[in-house]
C-alpha cells in the first residue's frame, strides 16, 4: 500500500515537473553561460550570441533543463579565416560521469581555405570511441547553418541543413547501450584544441589572428524537459515516450533522406571508426548493424 502511495505521489510529482517545450526565442530564456562571461555576447536582443576565443579564455554555454528526447536545432555561423586549431563543440551530455551519455558535433577549424572537419560521436552509458567525421559540402564560416541533433528511443540522427550525416540505431538486442534513460542538457563551447583537432595536432592556432568568432541564433529546442529526481528515470521515459519526434516516420530514414546520407557517405565522409581497423580489427557490433 505504502509503495502504491509513493508511486501516485511520484507520477503526480512527475506530471508537474516535465514539460515538453516549444520553439524558444531568446538566448536567456533556456540558457545560461557556463564558462567565461565576458566572452559571450548576446545580439539582437538576445536572439543570438557571439562567443570568442583569445588567449585569455574560450567560453560556453548550457540549457538551463535536461531532456530526454527531442529534435533540438541551433542556426550556427563557425569561426571564420584561418580557424586552424579552434573547435566549436554542439552536444547533448548526460552529466553523469562514468555511465554519461553524449551525443556530438565538433567542428574542427582549419588553415584560411582548407575544408571545416564535423565529428560526431555518441556516447552510450561511458562508452564512446564512436567518432566519424565529414568534410562539409559548403564553407560552415561565411553563413548561418542549421545544425540538428533528433533523438528518440529508436534513432539518432545528426543533420546539417536537414542533410542526415550521421545515424546511430537503437541495437540494445545486439548488446549495443543505447542513450535512453538518462536525460540530457545541451552544451556548446569554443575553445582551443590545437594538441589534435587540425591535422591531428599539426596546425597550431594562429593568435595572431584572433580573437575568434562563432555565432548562434535560432535555438529551437523540441523535447520532453525533465526536472526529477535519477530514481523516477523510467516513470519520466514511460511519460516522455509518446511526443511527434518519435513518431513512426521519425524512427528510420525516409528514402529521399536515406539517398542524401549515401550520398555524405561516399563524397564527404573521411573517417569512421567502423572501418578502423587499427583501433577495432573484430567492428563494433552496431557497424554490422547496417546503417
Ligand atoms: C584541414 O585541411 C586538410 C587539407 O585539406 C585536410 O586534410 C583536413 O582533413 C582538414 N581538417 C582538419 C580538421 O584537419
Amino acid at each position: 500500500m505504502e509503495k502504491k502511495i509513493t508511486q501516485v505521489f511520484l507520477l503526480l510529482h512527475l506530471l508537474a515537473e516535465v514539460v515538453v517545450s516549444a520553439k524558444l526565442t531568446s538566448f536567456a530564456q533556456d540558457f545560461r553561460v557556463t564558462w567565461a562571461d565576458a566572452h559571450i555576447k548576446q545580439l539582437q536582443g538576445g536572439s543570438a550570441i557571439q562567443l570568442t576565443l583569445d588567449q585569455i579564455s574560450g567560453c560556453g554555454f548550457a540549457s538551463k533543463s535536461k531532456y530526454l528526447f527531442g529534435r533540438i536545432s541551433i542556426k550556427i555561423k563557425l569561426v571564420s579565416g584561418d580557424s586552424a586549431g579552434t573547435v566549436t563543440a554542439f552536444y547533448m551530455n548526460s552529466d553523469t560521469e562514468n555511465i554519461r551519455d553524449e551525443l556530438d558535433f565538433e567542428f574542427l577549424g582549419n588553415r584560411s581555405g582548407q575544408p571545416y572537419t564535423v565529428q560526431t560521436n555518441v556516447y552510450a552509458h561511458g562508452k564512446g570511441e564512436r567518432e566519424q567525421r565529414v568534410n562539409l559540402w559548403f564553407d560552415p564560416s561565411l553563413d548561418y547553418h542549421t545544425y540538428t541533433i533528433h533523438w528518440s528511443p529508436y534513432i539518432v540522427i545528426f543533420y546539417v541543413d536537414e542533410v542526415p550525416i550521421r545515424v546511430f540505431k537503437n541495437n540494445v538486442r545486439r548488446g549495443v547501450p543505447f542513450p535512453s534513460r538518462q536525460p540530457m542538457g545541451i552544451y556548446s563551447t569554443l575553445w582551443d584544441a590545437d594538441n589534435w583537432a587540425t591535422r591531428g595536432g599539426l596546425e597550431k592556432i594562429d593568435w595572431s589572428k584572433a580573437p575568434f568568432y562563432a555565432y548562434y541564433k535560432d535555438f529551437d529546442i523540441e523535447g520532453c524537459a525533465v526536472h526529477v529526481p535519477l530514481s523516477s528515470r523510467v516513470a519520466a521515459a514511460m511519460w516522455c515516450g509518446a511526443n511527434w519526434w518519435e513518431g513512426l516516420e521519425y524512427r528510420h530514414l525516409s528514402a529521399s533522406q536515406a539517398r542524401l546520407y549515401r550520398w555524405v557517405r561516399l563524397n564527404h565522409l573521411i573517417y569512421d571508426y567502423c572501418t578502423d581497423k587499427s583501433r577495432f580489427p573484430v567492428p563494433p557490433p552496431e557497424c554490422l548493424a547496417g546503417i
